[in-house]
């Protein structure tokens, strides 16, 4: 599996890829097949990633995955310079689900010096974690776009856990009219229920029992509803109550909003998001579902 450092190397590596599989009469690709597929992340591969990888793999003849700590998502207080890095097992783990090559460029490769370009999704961008994390999204949308354009991608595999990211990226290709589809990938979770983060490993032992609550005020919601309750208002109460259990976890927010535009809604309809964010102990931690 070969790593790629530069933009130009990627670009060049998709060109060949493409015209190869032309030249070859490779009807899967020169008639609408996915060639390409990119599985973009921040490293610190776990089971959700290579879940990505895997379903990239089944529905793309070649894989790409990025491993991009992008500094521009994290706020100036946020945890930069100690997010989980493990390259050598990223990579292990990328080629043991069946990835093509490896993009793992250097800060100033995406950003070169003098870069002032940013995508901003506006309205979107300040919703949900935007709203806690400001700047967040516009960090993301801008990695994204540069990603998407360099590797000219068929598809691009996102994890739903990251809903209201999910939501930014879909708008980013479809206004910036990008040929790549968004392909959201379903949660993956430990046998706890916990959804599955780089960001788990600053729990402790404690933390990690605690961090549990997120997914039963999930489950709460969801019961409320398959018994026949719709006002948000009932279940976003019956949400806090569940959280209020332990509560050395801190609500960050609890929401129920529309998937797309991540606005509030009054009563929940299938498809309806139901999404939230706290800290355990240090560590914030997001979670969702998309009520039935
Ligand atoms: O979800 C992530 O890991 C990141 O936000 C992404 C999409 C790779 C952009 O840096």
């Amino acid at each position: 599996m070969d790593i790629l450092r530069t933009v130009v190397e990627l670009r060049h590596w998709s060109r060949g890829l493409r015209e190869w599989s032309r030249a070859l009469g490779l009807q899967a690709v020169t008639e609408g097949g996915n060639l390409l597929g990119l599985v973009p992340t921040m490293g610190a591969l776990h089971a959700g990633h290579a879940s990505l990888i895997r379903l990239a793999r089944k529905s793309c003849g070649y894989v790409a995955v990025s491993i991009f700590v992008n500094p521009t998502q994290f706020g100036p207080t946020e945890d930069f310079a100690r997010y989980p890095r493990a390259f050598d097992e990223d990579c292990a783990l990328a080629h043991a689900e069946g990835a093509t090559v490896v993009f793992a460029p250097a800060v100033e490769e995406m950003y070169p010096p003098g870069a002032s370009t940013l995508v901003d999704v506006a309205g979107l961008s300040r919703r949900l974690d935007g709203a806690s994390r400001p700047g967040h999204f516009q960090g993301v949308a801008t990695v994204v776009a540069k990603l998407l354009i360099a590797s000219e991608a068929d598809c691009a595999f996102f994890g739903q856990k990251d809903a209201a990211q999910v939501a930014v990226i879909r708008r980013l290709a479809a206004d910036l009219r990008l040929a790549t589809r968004i392909v959201v990938c379903p949660i993956v979770r430990d046998h706890s229920g916990l959804a599955l983060s780089s960001r788990n490993v600053y729990l402790d032992l404690a933390e990690r029992i605690q961090a549990r609550v997120l997914r039963q005020t999930l489950i709460s919601v969801e019961s409320l509803v398959a018994q026949g309750e719709r006002r948000a208002q009932t279940l976003l109460a019956a949400a806090h109550q569940t959280f209020a259990t332990v509560p050395e976890v801190r609500i960050d927010y609890i929401e129920l909003v529309h998937p797309d535009t991540l606005l509030p809604v009054e009563s929940a309809v299938p498809g309806t998001l139901l999404a939230l964010a706290a800290y355990v102990g240090k560590t914030r931690l997001i979670d969702n579902t998309i009520l039935p």
